[in-house]
C-alpha cells in the first residue's frame, strides 16, 4: 500500500465516526439529549486514532519530508493543514471540558459542547476532503520512489510503537462499532 493510501484508509474510519458525531450534533440542535456515554468514547477515538495515530504521521513524517524537499513551495498548504489539526485538538479539549457540565445538566454546557462539536466535524470533514483530493495526489507526484519507501518504513516504525497497524485498527474499529450501538440511528 502506498503512503498516502495508508492515510486515506485511516480517513475512512475517521469519516465513519465523523458521521456519528454529525448525527449527535443534529440531535442536539433539535434540542434532544445525547448520552455522555457516547461522547466519552467518541473523544477517545478522536484523540487516540484521528490525532495521535493519524495526524502525527502526517505532521511529523509526511509534512516533515515534504518541507525539506520542496523548499517552501508546499509550506502554505501544509501550514493550513497543520492549523486545522490544531483546531481539531482544541475542539476535542473543548468538548471534553464541556462534558463535565453536560453530565451535570449545567445550563451553558450544551451550547459550549455544540460549538466545539460543530467546529470539529466541519473542519475535519473539509480537511480530509482537501487531503484526499488535492494534497495527497500532489505529494504522490513530488515524492521519489525511494522517498516513498523510506516514508512507508517510518510509518511502520511509528505504528509498531503504538502496537502495530492491525491491532490499532482492530481496537478503533471495535470502538466505532460500540459507538454505533450506544447511539443507534433514528
Ligand atoms: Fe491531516
Ligand atoms: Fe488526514
Amino acid at each position: 500500500m502506498g503512503v498516502t493510501q495508508t492515510l486515506i484508509q485511516e480517513h475512512q474510519l475517521i469519516l465513519r465516526v465523523l458521521g456519528l458525531l454529525r448525527r449527535a450534533r443534529k440531535r442536539m440542535e433539535n434540542g434532544k439529549k445525547v448520552p455522555t456515554a457516547f461522547f466519552e468514547p467518541a473523544m477517545d477515538f478522536c484523540s487516540g486514532f484521528a490525532d495521535q495515530f493519524h495526524h502525527f504521521k502526517e505532521e511529523f513524517l509526511l509534512f516533515g519530508l515534504l518541507s525539506h524537499k520542496r523548499q517552501g513551495e508546499l509550506d502554505s498548504a501544509m501550514g493550513a493543514l497543520r492549523y486545522q489539526h490544531e483546531c481539531c485538538r482544541q475542539s476535542i479539549a473543548g468538548i471534553r471540558q464541556a462534558l463535565a457540565g453536560y453530565r451535570e445538566n449545567e445550563a451553558l454546557a450544551p451550547s459550549f459542547l455544540l460549538e466545539n462539536l460543530a467546529v470539529y466535524v466541519s473542519f475535519l470533514q473539509r480537511h480530509i476532503h482537501e487531503e484526499d483530493k488535492v494534497f495527497f495526489p500532489l505529494a504522490e507526484k513530488v515524492l521519489l520512489p525511494f522517498e516513498k519507501t523510506a516514508l512507508a518504513r517510518q510509518f511502520e516504525e511509528e505504528e509498531e510503537q503504538q502496537g502495530g497497524r492491525r491491532a490499532v485498527f482492530e481496537k478503533y474499529e471495535t470502538l466505532a462499532d460500540d459507538l454505533c450501538r450506544i447511539f443507534p440511528p433514528g
